[in-house]
């Protein structure tokens, strides 16, 4: 066939391996608005899949501001450092910086290029990086190519961390990474030991907020705001992309870092700037995170009393401490399984498979958001039941 060169035969082999083993993944189309309710490839489901957790991704006063910032235009025609840094992203950065309580805050096109392009600028040959097994593919890559030594610990281990970081001497510099909230496990790092150990041992400490940015904290900081030690991590990276319903990630912290990072991140130095209506429904939203923390709070009460409610069905959330609730089922085809009879039931529970979570431990995971009603959350785990009741889903230690 002439578009399948015989150079990418190998490409049909190893998709029929992976639809072999369960680990094939195929998109669906959303029709309509990201909310607790939503229509996927047709079909209208309770959507317990987004990380749209405080219900802004369809807020009106999101798109509103978008649409103002439009007046000028739709591209940024340039990455940032040449011409693509318009008022509008400067003043998000500005508002980025007075909501973490830090000196600055830069912008990048996405969280993943925030962490990944931050890491490879603070670490580099000669250098040590400390990483949790079950950090986010964006640390992991950063790592990578960082090209620094990568030494990882088991997750939220922070005797194995200790004992790594006496044996890592002769480094130039030493960087620990962590994400706050687990993407995919819903638990919490221990954000004050790391910070202990990183003082002790004089590395640089860097937490990913993604999923705590907006959800956790008195004024919706993230968990190192919760545990109160933001003025301890030098280095804080968030999103806009989940709780603050939009696109794009943050790097916090002092005018130093953010200079250093807008001169040597390479995914800010050679990646066109995201458009300024971007920046217009991200200051939006965080206006919204300040003004409205009956959003995050009542959040994390129902995420509670779900997790209580699914452990007295017979369900183990295993360390889950947030909104995101998974179910750990071990092997991906009964991942799979389970989701498309839920699906059935119409409700959308995504299973998660390998590479995104170890062998072993694909599960379901519940995201819950700030949309969804009482009602919504007893009807699944009436469909949980349904499915076989107390103990039908193993769940790994
Ligand atoms: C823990 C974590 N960090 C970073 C990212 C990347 O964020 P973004 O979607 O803004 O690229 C994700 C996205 O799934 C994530 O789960």
């Amino acid at each position: 066939m002439a578009n399948s060169p015989r150079s990418l035969a190998w490409i049909e082999k190893q998709s029929e391996d992976l639809r072999e083993s369960g680990l094939w993944r195929r998109r669906s189309v959303r029709s309509g608005p990201q909310t607790a309710e939503l229509a996927l490839d047709g079909r209208r489901l309770v959507n317990f899949s987004s990380n749209d957790y405080l219900g802004l991704a369809a807020d009106p006063r999101l798109a509103e501001a978008a649409r103002t910032a439009l007046a000028n235009g739709w591209g940024s025609g340039a990455s940032p450092l040449i011409s693509g840094y318009s008022h509008e992203h400067r003043d998000l950065e500005i508002q980025l910086a007075e909501f973490e309580g830090t000196e600055a805050a830069l912008l990048a096109p996405s969280g993943f290029a925030a962490n990944s392009g931050s890491i490879a600028a603070l670490a580099g040959p000669g250098d040590v990086v400390f990483t949790d097994r079950k950090n986010h593919a964006s640390l992991l890559d950063g790592c990578r190519l960082s090209r620094a030594d990568v030494r990882s610990y088991s997750h939220a281990d922070c005797q194995r961390l200790r004992r790594l970081l006496g044996r890592s001497t002769g480094y130039r510099r030493r960087l620990i990474v962590t994400d706050s909230l687990f993407s995919m496990d819903g638990d919490l790092a221990p954000l004050v030991e790391l910070a202990d150990l990183a003082e002790r041992h004089e590395a640089m400490l860097l937490i990913d907020e993604a999923h705590a940015t907006g959800v956790f904290g008195d004024h919706g900081r993230g968990v190192a705001e919760q545990l109160g030690v933001d003025d301890r991590i030098p280095i804080r990276i968030g999103t806009l992309s989940k709780a603050l319903g939009s696109v794009g990630g943050f790097i916090a912290g002092s005018r130093v870092l953010i200079e250093w990072l807008v001169n040597r991140a390479r995914p800010y130095l050679f990646s066109t700037a995201p458009p300024a209506a971007m920046a217009a429904a991200g200051r939006a939203a965080l206006e919204i995170v300040r003004d409205e923390p009956w959003r995050r709070q009542g959040l994390l009460q129902r995420a509670g009393q779900l997790r209580r409610q699914l452990n007295e069905h017979g369900w183990n959330v295993v360390n889950s401490a947030s909104q995101i609730i998974p179910l750990v089922v071990g092997e991906p085809g009964r991942a799979v399984a389970i989701s498309q009879s839920l699906l059935e039931r119409g409700y959308y529970v995504p299973a998660i498979r390998p590479p995104t979570v170890p062998d072993g431990e694909s599960c379901l995971r519940i995201s819950l958001t700030c949309g969804h009603s009482e009602e919504m959350v007893a009807g699944l785990i009436g469909a949980l039941d349904d499915l076989g009741g107390r103990g039908a889903v193993r769940v790994c230690p």
